[in-house]
C-alpha cells in the first residue's frame, strides 16, 4: 500500500536525490530548488526545520513523490518543493499535500510556488488548491565560459566623489525597494561594488553587484542609467563590466538573475549582455486560512 508521511531525518538524502532527478526536467522544474542533490540535501538540513517540513508518498521503501516547505518565519512566507512525483502515480499529489498542511508552521501565513512554464501537473495541482496565478519570471544564466564575448567597458570603482549622485539616482530609480542608495554605500566592501560610468565628470549610470564567492554565487543587484543618457550602450557596459568583476571570483561558474517577463527592458538588457533564458516560471501565491 502507498504510505503517505512526514520525512524523517535519515531520509533526507533520498528525498534530496529524488527532487534533484525531477527538477531537472522542464515538465516536472519547480523554481529555485536546486537541481544538485548534495546541494540540496545540505540545505534541506540547514535551513529547513525537521521533521515536518516534507511528507513523501513511498511504496516498499520506494519514493513515489514528495512535497515539502521552506518556510522563512521572518517574512511569514513558505515556498513550496514541488509537489514532484513519478509519472505513474500523478493521483497522489492531493494526498500528500493535505498530509503537509496538518504540520500547522505557525507563522506561516502565504504559500509561494513556482512551477516551470511546462510543469503541467504543478499548475493544475495549484488552481485546483485555489492558488492565484501571478507574474511571469524569467530566469536568465550567463556562464563564466562566454566571459570572453563580453564587450569592453569604461567602467569605475565609486568613489567618495560620486556617492551623493549615486544615491540620488538609486533612489529616484528605485524608490522603497530593499537597499536604499546610503545602503547600498554602507554595504560596501571587498564583496559588494558599485562600478559606475562617467562622461564629462558627470555620473551617466551605476551597478550594485554583489560576490558570495563561499556559495559559489554572485548577483547584479541594481544597474541604472540617466534618463538623459539611456539607449546609448551605458546599461550594457555596466552589465559587461560587472559580470568580468565578478568573475575574477573563480568559484563563480555562472551568474543567474531572475527578472518579472513583463519587465521588458531589463530581459532584453541582460540578453543583449549575453544572458540565455534558462527557465521560464509562473508563480501561484495563495493566503493560508
Ligand atoms: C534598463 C536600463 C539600465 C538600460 O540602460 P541603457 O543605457 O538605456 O541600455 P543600453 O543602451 O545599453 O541598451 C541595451 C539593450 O537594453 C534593451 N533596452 C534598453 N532600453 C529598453 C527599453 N526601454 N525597452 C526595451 N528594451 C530596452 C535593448 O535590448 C537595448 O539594446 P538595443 O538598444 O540594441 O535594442 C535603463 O533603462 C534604466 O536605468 N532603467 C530604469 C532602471 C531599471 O529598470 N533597471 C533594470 C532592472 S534592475
Amino acid at each position: 500500500m502507498v504510505k503517505t508521511a512526514f520525512i524523517e531525518q535519515e531520509d533526507v538524502e533520498k528525498v534530496a536525490r529524488f527532487i534533484a532527478e525531477l527538477n531537472r526536467l522542464e515538465s516536472s522544474h519547480i523554481g529555485f530548488c536546486g537541481k544538485d542533490s548534495i546541494e540540496i540535501a545540505e540545505y534541506m538540513k540547514e535551513e529547513i526545520p525537521y521533521p515536518k517540513s516534507f511528507v513523501a508518498a513511498q511504496y516498499e521503501g520506494d519514493l513515489l513523490g514528495v512535497v515539502g516547505i521552506d518556510p522563512d518565519f521572518d517574512s511569514g512566507v513558505g515556498e513550496v518543493w514541488g509537489p514532484f512525483v513519478i509519472e505513474e502515480q500523478k493521483g497522489i499529489v492531493d494526498q500528500m499535500w493535505v498530509k503537509l498542511l496538518e504540520n500547522k508552521l505557525a507563522g506561516i501565513n502565504t504559500f509561494l510556488l513556482f512551477p516551470n512554464k511546462e510543469n503541467k501537473l504543478v499548475h493544475e495541482f495549484a488552481i485546483r488548491n485555489g492558488f492565484s496565478k501571478g507574474s511571469e519570471q524569467a530566469i536568465l544564466i550567463f556562464d563564466r565560459n562566454d566571459v570572453h564575448r563580453l564587450q569592453d567597458s569604461n567602467l569605475m570603482e565609486l568613489t567618495a566623489e560620486y556617492h551623493d549622485e549615486m544615491v540620488a539616482l538609486h533612489d529616484q530609480l528605485f524608490p522603497g525597494t530593499y537597499y536604499s542608495g546610503q545602503q547600498i554605500i554602507d554595504r560596501l566592501d571587498e564583496r559588494n561594488k558599485v562600478f559606475i560610468l562617467v562622461e564629462d565628470e558627470e555620473l551617466c549610470g551605476y551597478v550594485y553587484v554583489e560576490a558570495e564567492p563561499e556559495f559559489s554565487d554572485g548577483s547584479i543587484e541594481f544597474v541604472g542609467v540617466h534618463q538623459s543618457k539611456r539607449s546609448k550602450g551605458i546599461g550594457s557596459q555596466l552589465i559587461a563590466g560587472s559580470l568580468k568583476w565578478l568573475f575574477t571570483f573563480e568559484t563563480i561558474p555562472s551568474i543567474r538573475l531572475t527578472v518579472s517577463a513583463e519587465n521588458k527592458t531589463a530581459v532584453n538588457l541582460y540578453q543583449k549582455a549575453g544572458f540565455r533564458l534558462q527557465h521560464s516560471l509562473n508563480t501561484f501565491k495563495k493566503d493560508r486560512k
